[in-house]
């Protein structure tokens, strides 16, 4: 049997390269082998592929981008407790070997959860990398729930994390007052997930981050890139952190600084980690309608390449979804 339809991309390009055959993976003892229904995209895959990672990542050839899917278990490892075939799922897949963006994909029990019907396959994907991302920002690295914090600012709130981030923040610390930077476009869309005051990021004002109420933040979610720490600090309180979502020089240099200068302005770079309770939190969130996911666009599997320029591109609002039976 053979994955008809997966996609296998070639290090050090931006564009994927082909459609290819593979043979369906065996899952190992500990794995389920899931029919994908969606698959979500991250920035994180295509930088992979540009080789931004090398030579840690990716970790064999041919590489399968993607993490993130949801869909129906067909077969179990023999180690393998708690599902069956004909469960539905969701899954976040290893960054060091990706294989989501595919027909069929080997998934770690351990990485899995139960997927209840009200919660479809494109929303399910989204809460891997993008949710777990923003969970853990705003409580394992943010320390949202275990310190006072009143105000916080999230950048680029209108992206994948972003739009989990203003959800969850408010969530877990609803008195909390909630500053966010997206596109002019986007703030209607913003105040309706909860954002208490708007800053257009293409304006001098909002480049500033400064609050229009005058606020200090005691927390700041970075889902942007490349924001000086000169431009954050005069924002900040006495108590506070910049939570860094992307590895670049800027947040490396940002965070080893503040440690070394014993700073109480701190800064902290989050990994994410595959991690199934913080999924299944998230997944009864949906379930219960607490956590809205926000769809930007959905792909057949043949159109993998326009799906890929898009997140590329870094203007979606919400989330990029392959689905690879459409
Ligand atoms: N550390 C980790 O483990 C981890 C995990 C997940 C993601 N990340 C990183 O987190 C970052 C965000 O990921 P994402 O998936 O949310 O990205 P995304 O969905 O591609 O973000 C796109 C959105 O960001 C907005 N935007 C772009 N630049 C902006 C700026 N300077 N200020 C305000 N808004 C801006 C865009 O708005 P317009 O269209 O209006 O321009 C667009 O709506 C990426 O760098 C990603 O690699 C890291």
């Amino acid at each position: 049997m053979y994955n008809d339809r997966s996609i296998s991309d070639v290090h050090g390009n931006s564009v994927l390269k082909q459609h290819v055959k593979v043979p369906i993976p065996e899952p190992k003892q500990d794995e389920l082998l899931v029919r994908v229904e969606a698959v979500s995209l991250n920035p994180f895959d295509w930088k992979i592929q540009k080789g931004m990672l090398r030579p840690i990542m990716p970790s064999k050839f041919p590489h399968i981008p993607c993490t993130d899917v949801a869909g129906e278990v067909v077969k179990v490892g023999s180690a393998t407790k708690g599902f069956k075939p004909g469960d539905k799922v969701v899954a976040m897949l290893s960054p060091l070997n990706g294989g989501g963006l595919a027909e069929y994909a080997a998934v770690k029990a351990n990485t899995t959860v139960h997927r209840p019907d009200e919660v479809p396959a494109a929303e399910a994907s989204v809460l891997a990398t993008t949710g777990m991302t923003a969970y853990q920002a705003l409580r394992r690295v943010g320390g949202l729930t275990s310190r006072p914090i009143r105000n916080i600012l999230i950048t680029a709130a209108s992206g994948g994390v972003g739009i989990m981030a203003v959800q969850l923040a408010k969530l877990l610390a609803p008195n909390s007052h909630l500053t966010v930077t997206c596109g002019a476009r986007n703030f209607e869309f913003m105040r309706s997930l909860g954002a208490d005051e708007l800053l257009d990021y293409r304006t001098p004002e909002g480049a500033s981050l400064k609050s229009p109420s005058g606020k200090k933040y005691d927390l700041i979610i970075d889902a942007a890139s490349g924001i000086p720490w000169s431009t954050f600090a005069p924002n900040m309180s006495e108590d506070s952190k910049v939570v860094y979502l992307t590895p670049n020089l800027n947040s490396l240099l940002s965070v080893i600084i503040r440690k070394l200068t014993f700073s109480k302005k701190k800064a902290a770079l989050l990994f994410t980690s595959q991690n199934k309770e913080d999924l299944d939190f998230l997944v009864h969130l949906v379930k219960e309608g607490k956590l809205k996911v926000k769809i930007d666009s959905k792909y057949p599997l043949t159109k993998a390449d326009d799906a890929w320029a898009k997140c590329i591109d870094g203007h979606a609002t919400g989330k990029i979804i392959v689905e690879p039976w459409n």
